[in-house]
């Protein structure tokens, strides 16, 4: 077969190529080991000196061609395999975009902000403190006194470390701890609300083992019940924006007030539900603040967050606001 021919037929076979493995297929019938061309540089040993310089030139010129054949359509190739992908992964600008969307608040955190917003409007100072409590104060200063059946009313999450009494550190279980610690760097009177997270091991449908509590605490010579119930009432009124809020304080037990109400709460005819815990501060707690309990009274509530948010919004299930799905928060921005 001529050198010619042999070019012609590469060019034809590269041609028909289907796809770029079929190429290099295609590509060892004239330029592999056993191809038609290393056939030819085989035989020319047996040619004379001159004839075979010729013959090397020529079977080296149609090698190149063959070699650019080959290069030509694996190009062509890798091409409309980039046209194709160009074209099936146009991009349609007219289309809407998918773009990040601003996002919101929690509904807990709005409820939080709305709080802190009504409480200061009266008054009431703003404070902030531990989430890992001691002993001391998360029990022993509110009255719960080691063994004490009390401490049972709420199961503790503790964690590795002692405090400088050398008894467990824990995940505060309510914010009352907070009454101690402000007091305790303030003279009276003391009016102060302490919102923040809180921790249990309990966890259902109205039960998370996080959540959220809102202490509230006046402190001073002539603060009676009278003065709680007015404050609450006015706080629901504003929280809730209704006018057919109905109140009622259930007498209850706290270690930490002496006397003790849960606050319970409903919307017209509807069904009543506890928001609160409250009372008047026990003395031997007005005692553990550093004052006078001669000389000074006053009331204390600790709210549920996320109860207040499930009242307000019509959520039965406080799980949802723990699980992050955005089609639930959405609702709240
Ligand atoms: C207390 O925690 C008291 N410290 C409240 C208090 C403060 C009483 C000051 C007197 C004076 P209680 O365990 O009932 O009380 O919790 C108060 C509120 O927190 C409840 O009414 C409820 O709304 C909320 N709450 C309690 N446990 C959980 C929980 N696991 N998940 C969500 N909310 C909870
Ligand atoms: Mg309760």
């Amino acid at each position: 077969m001529d050198l010619e021919q042999i070019v012609a037929d590469a060019q034809v076979a590269f041609s028909k190529a289907a796809d770029a493995a079929d190429l290099e297929n295609r590509k060892a019938r004239f330029l592999g080991k056993a191809g038609l061309l290393t056939e030819r540089l085989k035989g020319l040993c047996k040619l004379a000196p001159e004839a075979r310089k010729t013959e090397g030139v020529a079977i080296n010129a149609a090698k190149e061609k063959i070699e650019a054949a080959l290069a030509a359509r694996r190009q062509s190739m890798a091409d409309a395999l980039l046209n194709e992908r160009l074209a099936s992964e146009q991009i349609d600008v007219t289309l809407p975009g998918r773009g990040q969307e601003p996002g919101s608040l929690h509904p807990v955190m709005r409820t939080w902000e709305r709080i802190e917003q009504i409480f200061r409007s009266i008054g009431f100072e703003v404070a902030d403190g531990p989430e890992i409590e001691n002993d001391w104060t998360n029990f022993t200063a509110l009255n719960s006194p080691e063994n004490h059946p009390a401490r049972s009313m709420q199961d503790t999450f503790y964690i590795d470390g002692n405090d400088a009494s050398g008894k467990p550190l824990l995940l505060r279980t309510h914010t009352s701890p907070m009454q101690v610690r402000h007091a305790r760097m303030n003279k009276p009177p003391i009016k102060v609300i302490a919102p923040g997270r809180t921790y249990r091991v309990d966890s259902d449908a109205t039960h998370s083992p996080m959540f959220h509590q809102v202490e509230g605490l006046w402190i001073a010579e002539d603060i009676s019940f009278a003065d709680l119930k007015g404050v609450y009432a006015d706080f629901l009124k504003n929280f809730f924006e209704r006018d057919d809020i109905k109140m009622r304080f259930r007498p209850s037990y706290f270690p930490f007030t002496e006397p003790s109400a849960e606050i319970d709460m409903a919307f017209g005819d509807g069904r009543w539900l506890e928001i609160s815990g409250s009372g008047q501060v026990h003395p031997t707690v007005i005692r553990n603040m550093g004052l006078d309990p001669e000389l000074y009274i006053g009331f204390a509530f600790g709210s549920g967050l996320e109860r207040l948010t499930m009242l307000r919004y019509g959520i039965d299930d406080l799980r949802l606001f723990f699980e992050g799905d955005v089609r639930f928060l959405a609702q709240f921005a």
